[in-house]
């Protein structure tokens, strides 16, 4: 398609859709419904009673059964991709390339080489491409990153960081569960998030090599499942892993260890976490509801000075879709700025994990 002719606006109206309306489309559609001059114009779904349901609750003027047909519609500045991961690259791609921004959903895409196609277009069309990292935004994990970067625990060299459910396949037989609809299990899934916010934490180091482990014990046994999340169980066989774990170099010689699993036979139910030992001190973060527990170790001399910081209110999909909106409204420099490229990263790390699991042995990156 040819480039888009629209011009550089900075609207300070916004008008946006939304495409996808299970869990997280619900999400973008309640954070865009709180934030002034912002009109949601459009939605679009597979499901007739959601986009009834949707239409009504947040006044919206247009439905559509495809996203092809909302990516026509006049006027549109922006919109969220909120749809199974296979879909995130063409239709990110097809907005971009007609001026539109987008915030896509996590991970960018199924892989790297769709991801670099996603960043190429947004910086080709010069067009806004973020992408929903809402958990980096809770207010424990907040509070943990302004311990450490004030160099509460001086140097970090190692940490470990986890999401692990006991039975939490996102409804078996879905797209989740597919590998050529999602491109990975629960490393692709809540192992991004993990990723992105360990590698903020530990202020955003360069991923040089990795070693990983897949395991899918669970899942293809009919065991783990959990008919709670809102994607629909369809007949597609469990071919991705249940469980992953990696080991990953980083730059400046720290190490970091990540696990993420949808199911295994563990306690609690679901819990994410966070260690980092560091040169002058250590933190500790679990979070099982909000906020998690979060402890911050440190000596004063002889004396034990471990304390737990106050932590702030949570800002999730809110804060990701505000500061979307802001860059949108914020102009040319701004948008040069979010072209998708840090989410590429993690994805791109994701690909090693599972190239390294696959031939057994350490990947470089
Ligand atoms: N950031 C988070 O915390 C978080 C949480 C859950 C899901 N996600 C991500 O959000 C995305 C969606 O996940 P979900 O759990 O909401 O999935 P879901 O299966 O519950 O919902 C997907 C939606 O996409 C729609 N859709 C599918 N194909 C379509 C098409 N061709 N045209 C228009 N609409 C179409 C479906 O109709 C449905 O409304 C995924 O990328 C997932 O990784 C992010």
């Amino acid at each position: 398609m040819a480039p888009s002719k629209r011009r550089n606006i900075v609207t300070t109206d916004l008008k946006v859709g939304v495409i996808g309306l299970g869990w997280a489309g619900q999400q973008h559609l309640d954070a865009y419904s709180t934030i002034e001059g912002v009109e949601i114009v459009a939605v679009a779904a597979m499901e007739q009673d959601l986009l009834a349901a949707a239409a009504e609750k947040y006044a919206v003027a247009n439905t559509f059964a495809r996203w092809e047909d909302l990516l026509e519609l006049d006027g549109l500045d922006a919109i969220s991709v909120a749809v199974p991961n296979f879909l995130h690259a063409p239709i990110a791609i097809a907005a971009l390339q007609r001026g539109i921004h987008v915030l896509s959903e996590k991970p960018i895409a199924r892989n790297g080489e769709e991801g670099q196609q996603m960043v190429d277009a947004a910086r080709a069309a010069g067009r806004v491409l973020d992408v929903a990292f809402n958990h980096r935004r809770r207010g424990d994990i907040q509070a943990l990153k302004g311990a450490i970067d004030r160099g509460e625990v001086g140097r970090p060299y190692f940490a470990k960081a986890a999401w692990l459910r006991r039975q939490g396949i996102p409804m078996l037989g879905s797209w989740f569960t597919n590998p050529a609809l999602a491109g990975g299990g629960p490393l692709a899934d809540i192992g991004v998030h993990v990723l992105d916010y360990a590698l903020d934490l530990l202020g955003e180091p360069e991923v040089l090599a990795v070693s990983a482990s897949t395991y899918s014990e669970l899942g293809p046994r009919g065991l783990g499942g959990n008919a709670q999340y809102s994607a629909a169980a369809t007949d597609h066989a469990f071919g991705v892993e249940d469980f992953a774990t990696a080991f990953l170099r980083l730059e400046g010689g720290a190490t970091l260890l990540i696990e993420a699993g949808w199911a295994s036979y563990r306690n609690p139910d679901d819990e994410m976490n966070f260690l980092v030992y560091g040169t002058d001190g250590g933190a500790e973060l679990r979070v099982a509801g909000d906020p998690g527990e979060l402890r911050i170790f440190r000596d004063n001399g002889a004396e034990n000075a471990d304390y737990s910081p106050e932590v702030g209110e949570s800002g999730m999909h809110l804060g990701v879709v505000i500061d979307f909106v802001a860059a949108v409204r914020a102009g040319e420099e701004e948008w040069k700025r979010h072209d998708g490229s840090l989410a590429l990263k993690r994805t791109r790390v994701i690909d090693a994990c599972y190239a390294s699991a696959r031939e057994g042995r350490e990947v470089q990156l």
